[in-house]
């Protein structure tokens, strides 16, 4: 009796910790349990993360943050970026930020940068839709590890200096945090909530788009209502690279939050990159359509059918709250 004890034992710790095999499969992974998951970057190499293994200080960069760079595109330069700079006024008087125009910040996630796929595409919708400061913060020198701790730890430092950057392209450039929407990726999603809690004043909107799961389950770091007057999430591969957890005021969680239509069942590049092609598609037009859910067990099966809530968009007195689900199509615009 005593052995088969120990053998159960032994058999529900392996099941959470023996190594899976099969790259992409994530099937064995619970949040906030499992120790091993695999995750793509942005070319599709699949890598095997050890979320328990020591991070050696000097892997993390004590100065995560002072490497950041703001990218700033508008209607007058819808594709050649201009470099503002932290401290340095003329950098912004000398470029096409306009204080009196709403400014929307995109940062990417792990292993990425500012020119990724994502950013391009809703820095494209966000101009034709609206005369806006689009800023796209480049932070790959602090998001470039082969291991994914050392990154998810620099999201704290580069989202402070992200903010300390913001108050000073705000004050130089005559606007405020009430006019400022940020909208992040993954672990981009926590850079978004970390400046949002930094600022001199907490931003209108901060957008998460299936903010990254492993190790922000009950993690003062991670993006959280705090963040923003109004925090947003859209939650796409939840219980994978993204998180399941509600943190947000509103949190969506389309087709339950986890897998995406279109794409393969093992592809989480394509369910955890899906957020971002629905916020984009969010910018057009209102055809997304969340219902509210009595809980995220409800959310996580889609059937939600209690009152309406518009996922995304960018209107930003947008409040809202509750937890929300729905069905889109398997292909643009959803
Ligand atoms: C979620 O809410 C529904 C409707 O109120 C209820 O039937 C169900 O038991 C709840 N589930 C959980 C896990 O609380």
């Amino acid at each position: 009796m005593k052995l088969l004890v120990v053998l159960l034992a032994a058999t529900a710790f392996c099941a959470v910790s023996a190594i899976p095999l099969v790259p992409r499969d994530n099937s064995h992974y619970v949040e906030g349990v499992s120790r091993y998951i695999w995750m793509p970057d942005d070319e599709g190499n699949q890598y095997l993360i050890d979320l328990q293994a020591p991070i050696e200080d000097d892997i993390v960069s004590l100065n995560a943050g002072n490497r950041n760079e703001y990218w700033l595109f508008t209607r007058r330069n819808r594709n050649s970026r201009q470099i503002l700079t932290n401290g340095n006024a003329n950098s912004i008087r000398n470029s096409q930020y306009n204080g009196n125009r709403p400014t929307m910040v995109l940062t990417h996630g792990w292993n990425s940068n500012g020119n990724t796929n994502w950013i391009n595409q809703v820095k494209n919708e966000l101009l034709a839709q609206s005369d806006v400061n689009v800023i796209v913060l480049d932070w790959r020198r602090d998001a470039s590890n082969a291991i994914y701790l050392p990154s998810a730890r620099n999201v704290v430092g580069v989202g402070r200096a992200l903010a300390n950057f913001l108050n000073f392209l705000l004050d130089t450039g005559g606007s405020n945090w009430n006019n400022v929407h940020i909208i992040g990726h993954s672990l981009g999603a926590h850079v978004a909530g970390n400046a949002g809690r930094s600022g001199r004043q907490r931003p209108s909107r901060v957008t998460g788009l299936d903010p990254a799961g492993p190790n922000f389950g009950n993690n003062a770091d991670a993006l959280n209502r705090n963040s923003a007057t109004y925090v947003e999430s859209i939650h796409t591969n939840g219980n994978s690279l993204g998180i399941n957890d509600v943190i947000s005021h509103a949190d969506f969680y389309p087709n339950g939050g986890r897998r995406q239509p279109g794409c393969g069942n093992l592809d989480q590049a394509c369910h955890h990159g899906r957020a971002p092609l629905l916020f984009a598609a969010s910018i057009r037009s209102s055809h997304l359509v969340g219902r509210r859910c009595n809980n995220l067990s409800e959310a996580n099966n889609n059937r939600c059918t209690g009152g309406s809530l518009v996922l995304g968009n960018i209107n930003m007195g947008k409040r809202g709250s509750g937890i929300y689900a729905m069905t889109t199509r398997n292909s643009w615009p959803y």
